[in-house]
């Protein structure tokens, strides 16, 4: 059965006497086998857009190609940077006109998040890639432009018929589908934290202690940084501010409870990602920790799992230690540049 197109147009261009075209190319891209690391939860791929070889790539160079922006001096890659773990070091990133309102996010264990952007107005990679583009800061370009620079490309249109078959249009759909088949393999678990679970690394006592204080209610960070992908994908408001200027995940629900939720970030490779929070306001971990240690805003917006407990009152070495554990969850590996 699997043959059956090939041979129908086989037979048609023997017998339709149809000179002018040429039977199409059997179109097939090899599938890209992904590894799931130990433990993780199984990740959930469209049936509409499997990974292949050939998708990933040109994913891959599109991500990191400036024919995307509308002056072809922005990619994705500029605001995303690989040594960053595809965060941003800059509070805010510089766009083709001016600079972003928000912290660039990391990007890695993509294929376990259900939504995308600190307040979850996206609800899958492909949808997500879309905004970047269209968005008058990022990048400034309207995807009919995109697709005439991609169709008149010298190695584009051959990239794009690898990947999707030569009878597939050139544009917006097929362009994020690569760009999120790309991202589904960024997939980040190879950290002294794995393989202390795994027993074949030993974790120090500073790190062990930084552990129990994680994942107890003396810290309390495990309810919302839950392992193993040291998030819950949902949206909480840790108490950064008593009136808060970002309304965050209100701005899609018009809830007045929602204002000032953000996606919980993952805490792996977090030695990378500074600086932190949705606006980039604190630049190390010490200025996070004492954030939860003794700088929250107590209101009805607070989280209530931020206000179970009174405060935690750690001492220096208490908070050297969690800061120790955050580090063992960093992949130098992926990291690299
Ligand atoms: C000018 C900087 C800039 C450019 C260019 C840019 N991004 Fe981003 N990206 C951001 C910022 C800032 C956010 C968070 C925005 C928000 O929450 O409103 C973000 C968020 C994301 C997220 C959400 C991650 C998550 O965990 O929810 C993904 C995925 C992403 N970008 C991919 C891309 C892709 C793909 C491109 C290119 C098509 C791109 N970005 C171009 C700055 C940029
Ligand atoms: C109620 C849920 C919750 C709890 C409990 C919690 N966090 Fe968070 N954490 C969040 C959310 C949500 C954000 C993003 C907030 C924002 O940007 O506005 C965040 C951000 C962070 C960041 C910055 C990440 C980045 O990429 O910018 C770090 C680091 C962090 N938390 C560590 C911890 C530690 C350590 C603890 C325990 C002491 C903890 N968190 C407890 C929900 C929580």
């Amino acid at each position: 059965m699997k043959y059956w197109p090939l041979t129908l147009l086989l037979l048609g261009a023997c017998s339709g006497g149809d000179k002018g075209t040429t039977p199409a190319s059997p179109h097939n891209p090899t599938p890209y086998a992904l590894d799931v690391p130990a433990g993780f939860p199984l990740p959930e791929i469209p049936a509409n857009n499997p990974l292949t070889i050939e998708g990933v790539e040109l994913g891959r160079l599109l991500f990191t190609d400036p024919i995307l922006s509308v002056d072809s001096t922005v990619a994705c890659a500029s605001c995303h940077l690989r040594e960053s773990a595809f965060a941003d070091a800059r509070r805010f990133s510089k766009g083709v006109n001016g600079l972003t309102s928000r912290n660039s996010m990391p990007l890695f264990n993509l294929l376990w998040s259900p939504s995308f952007f600190w307040d979850g107005r996206s609800a899958s990679l492909e949808d997500q890639a879309i905004h970047p583009v269209q968005n008058p800061i990022e990048m400034g370009e309207d995807w009919s432009t995109v697709t005439a620079k991609l169709t008149r490309h010298p190695t584009y249109p051959r990239l794009f018929a690898q990947a999707f078959g030569a009878d597939k249009p050139i544009g917006q759909k097929l362009a994020v589908q690569a760009i999120a088949q790309f991202e589904r393999t960024l997939v980040s678990a190879d950290t002294k934290y794995d393989r202390w679970l795994a027993g074949t690394e030993e974790f120090t006592p500073e790190e062990e202690r930084g552990f129990l204080l994680f994942h107890t209610e003396q810290a309390d960070c495990f309810h919302c940084h839950v392992a193993p992908l040291f998030t819950d994908n949902q949206f909480h408001n840790n108490g950064l501010d008593l009136d808060p200027a970002d309304p965050g995940l209100a701005r899609q629900t018009e809830g007045r409870l929602d204002r000032g939720k953000f996606k919980t970030p993952s805490l792996r490779n977090i030695e990378y990602t500074a600086p932190y929070m949705h606006d980039g306001r604190f630049q190390t971990l010490q200025e996070v920790i004492e954030h939860y240690n003794s700088g929250f805003h107590r209101s009805n917006l607070t989280d209530p799992l931020m206000l179970i407990r009174p405060g935690l009152n750690l001492n220096i070495k208490e908070k050297q230690s969690l800061i120790s554990f955050l580090k063992t969850l960093s992949d130098p590996q992926f990291n690299k540049p």
